[in-house]
C-alpha cells in the first residue's frame, strides 16, 4: 500500500488509514481509543484481534455531532436530547437501539449500539475530517489498564496500529459513564466521572444500576482494568494495621494513600494521591501504570470514600483488586 505522509497533517493521514481499514489510536478526554472505521467489518475485526478481546464485547461508536445519531440509532428517546445538551461533547456513552444495517460485530451480537461524542479537540478534529462513526474501545490489550497517554498506547499496542495521534495526558483519566437508554428505564452500566447524581438531576428521575453479570455489562469480568502487579485495597482506618501485617514477601510495596500513615516501614513507598475525585481519577491509571513497571511485589491502595462522586473510582479500584485476587490464587 502506498500511503505517502508527505504534505499531509497527522489528522489527514489518520483519516486515510481509517478509510483504508487500518487501526488508528486517538486521544479522547477519558482514555485513548483504538479506532477503526465503524462501517468496515474487516477493520472492526482487527480491533478485536489487536486487543485479544472476545467478540461478544461490543464497541462504542464515536461521532462528531448529534446530527449523526440517527445514522446509528433507530430510535432517539427524549432523554437523548436532554443528556446531549447537558453532557456532550463529553465522557458519557448512551446505549440505544441500533439501526438494522449497523454491524453486529460492532454490537457484540446485540440489538443496541453505544454512541459517544468525545470532547477532546484531536478526537473532534479527526471525527469531523472523517465524517462518519469511528468505533473505538480503550487502546489497551484485553484486561489491561486503559492508556491515558500516547506512550502507554505505544507500549500496549504500538505494533498493531497504523498511527497514534498525540493528544497529551487524558484530562478525565477514567472511561466514560455508560447509560443504557434502550430499556424501559435508564440503567447505568458503567459508572464514570459524570455521576449518577448529575444524570438524575438532568433527567429529573432516579436511575437504576446494573446488577447483572452478563458479558454485555462493561468491565464485569473479574480481570478488567487491572495492573499486572498484585493490588490490594486497604480501609482508611486500617492503614497502620495493614502496614503492621506486612512480611518480607510483600516488599517492596507501593502504597497509594490520601492520608500519610503514622508509621512507614522500610520497603514501603508511600504516594500521596489527591483528596479531590477529579484529580484522583486523572492520576489513577497514570500512577498504576508507572508503578507496574517499577518491580513492586504489591500495590496497596487506600480505599476511596463512599460518596457518589467517588463511585467510578471505587468501581475501578475494586476491579483492579479483583484481578489480583484471582491471579494470585
Ligand atoms: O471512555 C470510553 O468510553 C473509552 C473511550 C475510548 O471512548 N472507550 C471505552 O471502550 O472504554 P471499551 O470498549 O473499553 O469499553 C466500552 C464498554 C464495553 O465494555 C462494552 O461492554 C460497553 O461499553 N458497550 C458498548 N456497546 C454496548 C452495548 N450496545 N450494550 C452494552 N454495553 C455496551
Ligand atoms: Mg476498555
Amino acid at each position: 500500500m502506498t500511503m505517502k505522509a508527505i504534505h499531509q497533517t497527522p489528522i489527514q493521514q489518520a483519516v486515510a488509514f481509517l478509510r483504508a481499514g487500518e487501526l488508528v489510536a486517538l486521544p479522547t478526554e477519558t482514555v485513548y481509543g483504538l479506532g477503526a472505521h465503524a462501517r468496515q467489518p474487516e477493520a472492526l475485526t482487527k480491533i478485536f484481534l489487536a486487543k485479544g478481546r472476545p467478540f461478544s464485547h461490543p464497541l462504542i461508536v464515536h461521532l462528531a455531532s448529534t446530527a449523526q445519531l440517527s445514522d446509528w440509532a433507530r430510535e432517539l428517546p427524549p432523554e437523548v436530547d436532554v443528556l446531549a445538551k447537558a453532557f456532550w461533547p463529553g465522557p458519557l456513552t448512551l446505549i440505544l437501539k441500533k439501526r438494522p444495517e449497523v454491524s453486529t460485530l460492532l454490537t457484540g451480537g446485540q440489538d443496541t449500539v453505544g454512541l459517544r461524542l468525545p470532547a477532546h479537540p484531536v478526537a473532534q478534529a479527526l471525527l469531523r475530517a472523517f465524517g462518519d462513526g469511528i468505533a473505538a474501545p480503550s487502546a489497551n490489550r484485553f484486561t489491561h489498564l486503559s492508556p491515558t497517554t500516547a506512550q502507554a498506547v505505544r507500549e500496549e499496542l504500538g505494533s498493531k496500529v497504523a498511527c497514534i495521534l498525540e493528544g497529551g495526558v487524558c484530562e478525565v483519566g477514567l472511561e466514560s459513564t455508560i447509560l443504557d437508554l434502550s430499556r424501559e428505564q435508564p440503567v447505568i452500566l458503567r459508572p464514570g466521572m459524570i455521576s449518577a447524581e448529575q444524570l438524575e438531576q438532568a433527567l429529573k428521575k432516579p436511575l437504576l444500576f446494573s446488577q447483572q453479570s452478563a458479558p454485555r455489562v462493561p468491565g464485569m469480568d473479574p480481570v478488567h482494568y487491572a495492573p499486572e502487579t498484585r493490588l490490594n485495597l486497604v480501609a482508611t482506618d486500617d492503614l497502620e494495621g495493614f502496614l503492621n501485617t506486612l512480611t518480607a514477601a510483600d516488599l517492596p510495596l507501593a502504597f497509594l494513600v490520601r492520608r500519610q500513615p503514622s508509621i512507614q516501614p522500610e520497603g514501603v513507598h508511600c504516594l500521596m494521591m489527591s483528596e479531590e475525585p477529579r484529580q484522583y481519577a486523572h492520576d489513577l491509571y497514570l500512577t498504576l501504570r508507572r508503578l507496574d513497571q517499577q518491580g513492586f511485589k504489591q500495590i496497596a491502595v487506600e480505599a476511596a470514600p463512599e460518596s457518589r462522586e467517588w463511585e467510578a473510582i471505587r468501581d475501578r479500584l475494586a476491579k483492579a483488586a479483583g484481578r489480583s485476587r484471582s491471579s494470585s490464587a
